[in-house]
């Protein structure tokens, strides 16, 4: 009976200690985190006061998805990217990622770069935490420094075997159209498709609203708004 009792705490500790401290305790935490208001200052570092005796709030950290931003993200639920591509970069005391030259430095830098490892916070910038289960592809929490243009994005999505022939991702191209090129010649938004991909003379492929949405998406991820437990400062973008 005694063994029992052991066995019967033993199997409540091992479930329950995981469920708290996996699931409790971080729900808590998230739920009493709030997007920190970032004011406007002047020359002098100090807060401009408005009129109601309040400072004026110039943007939030981190910067909140809106518009197509959001589209976008649904899109990227959708589709299914998180099945590959993860958005967590983790302590450096645990793990290499931030110290992983493409997941946050610039190509043309041969050093890598260090990237700060993503917090509580920055989930709040979006309206799922699309952290990832496996990482097929590479992580996207600062895909956007990675990119010039949208249209390399663009290609990349269409299909990644454009720029990496052994590409396992898949093909999005039910995210773009062909249609007939009218009036003044191709549109501005036209994929520069060539070889095989290239459409038949007098077509173009043109993202539709979802691609757009979804480019605007991951071109606004980079974490470049500083630490929120380091002071707040309003031209973070600059930085
Ligand atoms: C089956 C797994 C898989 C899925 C699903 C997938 N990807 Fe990928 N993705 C990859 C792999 C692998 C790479 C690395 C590039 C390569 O293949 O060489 C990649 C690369 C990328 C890159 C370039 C990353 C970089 O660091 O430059 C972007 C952007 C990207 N994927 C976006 C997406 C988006 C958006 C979706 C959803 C619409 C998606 N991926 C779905 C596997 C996947």
């Amino acid at each position: 009976m005694n063994k029992f009792r052991v066995f019967l705490v033993g199997l409540a500790l091992t479930f329950g200690l995981p469920w708290f401290f996996l699931l409790i305790v971080p729900t808590l935490q998230m739920s009493r985190l709030a997007p920190l208001p970032v004011y406007e200052l002047d020359e002098n570092g100090q807060k401009v006061i408005g009129e109601d005796g309040k400072g004026n709030i110039v943007s939030y950290y981190p910067p909140l998805s809106s518009g197509s931003k959001t589209k976008g993200e649904e899109i990227y639920v959708r589709e299914g990217c998180a099945q590959c591509h993860s958005q967590l970069i983790r302590d450096p005391r645990v793990a290499m990622d931030s110290y992983k030259r493409e997941w946050g430095s610039v190509f043309d830098s041969m050093a890598p770069l260090q990237t700060r490892p993503t917090n509580q916070r920055d989930y709040l910038a979006g309206h799922y935490p699309v952290l990832g289960i496996r990482r097929l592809g590479g992580d996207l929490s600062n895909v956007a420094y990675r990119y010039g243009s949208r249209e390399q994005m663009h290609l990349m999505i269409y299909d990644s075997r454009i720029a990496q022939p052994s590409s396992i991702m898949p093909p999005y191209r039910f995210l773009y159209k062909t249609r007939k090129i009218e009036g003044n010649g191709p549109s501005v938004r036209a994929l520069a498709l060539t070889g095989d991909l290239a459409p038949e003379p007098g077509y173009e492929v043109i993202p539709t609203g979802d691609a757009e949405a979804l480019v605007d998406y991951l071109m606004a991820l980079k974490k470049n708004y500083t630490d929120p437990s380091k002071p707040v400062v309003a031209d973070a973008e600059a930085k």
